[in-house]
């Protein structure tokens, strides 16, 4: 009796399991990123589903208090925005591009969720440049990133995650191990948009090492259907900079780089 009942409890137990981890799909990611882009299109933060007890918001590497940085503050018109969705680590990737009112943004923001339950939220992680980050100018990106193609790949063209995963790594590692750059897969027609400033062929001109301070606070979202890693960290190789890297690899090698650094 002691021992059905054990086994009742555990197959209970794993069906649970298994409808939770099968819970964190693509299509509930991207559902939940939307939500957040409403947020950030509305100034409001209602539609957002919150774990109150496990919820974290933080801007540019610091914890803010919601509604005191650029989310639930001030209503946004967007003149872009793309999501990628990582179903493993339950997180979502969004590019926000808001160029035309007083105070232009490019936005990169992880929203990462209850492992097993994408519509529940446990923290929004923004890096926000506006007028005076890096080489900003919101409608020279939103000229570049538009004639992009972000397409999702055949299933025979998509990377591996380890592969997305280490292109990521090395690109952040230039700056500190002289190697690095050579193990990156290049693409011939690659393009870099670093804040409003276009590079191509991207891989022509790359760091080789010099610095001793490694990056950093590296989180990643990682999304092999669109053939893309985003890693947000803090860029301490040239000072201590919130910093979102994202990379496309389109048949292996890297066609796309979009960094927005503060
Ligand atoms: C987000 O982008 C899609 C096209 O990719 C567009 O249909 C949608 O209206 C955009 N959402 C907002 C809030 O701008
Ligand atoms: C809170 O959420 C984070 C993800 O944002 C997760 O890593 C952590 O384990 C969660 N903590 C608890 C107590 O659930």
């Amino acid at each position: 009796m002691v021992g059905l009942a054990t086994m009742t409890a555990s197959l209970a137990l794993l069906a649970g399991l298994s409808t939770t981890l099968a819970a964190c799909t693509r299509d509930a990611l991207l559902a939940s990123a939307e939500t957040y882009v409403e947020a950030i299109r509305t100034g409001k933060t209602d539609g957002l589903k919150l774990n109150t007890g496990n919820f974290t918001y933080r801007e540019n590497n610091k914890v803010v208090d919601l509604g005191k940085g650029v989310l639930g503050s001030t209503a946004l018109t967007l003149d872009a925005n793309r999501s990628t969705a990582d179903t493993v680590a339950c997180a979502s990737y969004t590019m926000l591009i808001s160029a035309g009112g007083s105070k232009p943004y490019v936005l990169a923001t992880q929203v990462r969720h209850d492992t097993g339950d994408p519509s529940v939220i446990t923290m929004i992680d923004v890096i926000a440049a506006t007028t005076g980050s890096l080489f900003f100018n919101a409608k020279q990106t939103l000229g570049y990133i538009n004639a992009e193609s972000w397409t999702p790949l055949a299933t025979a063209d998509q990377p591996s995650r380890d592969l997305l995963k280490k292109v990521g790594d090395a690109y952040l590692d230039m700056w500190t191990d002289k190697n690095a750059a050579d193990t990156i897969p290049w693409g011939t027609q690659c393009e870099r948009v670093e804040g409003s400033r276009l590079t191509k062929p991207c891989g022509a001109s790359l760091p080789h090492g010099g610095s001793a301070q490694p990056n950093a606070m590296r989180r990643y979202v990682i999304d092999e259907v669109m053939g893309s890693v985003d890693v947000l960290c803090a860029f301490n190789s040239l000072g201590n900079m919130p910093d979102s890297h994202e990379i496309r690899v389109e048949g292996g090698k890297v066609k796309y780089v979009h960094t927005i650094t503060v």
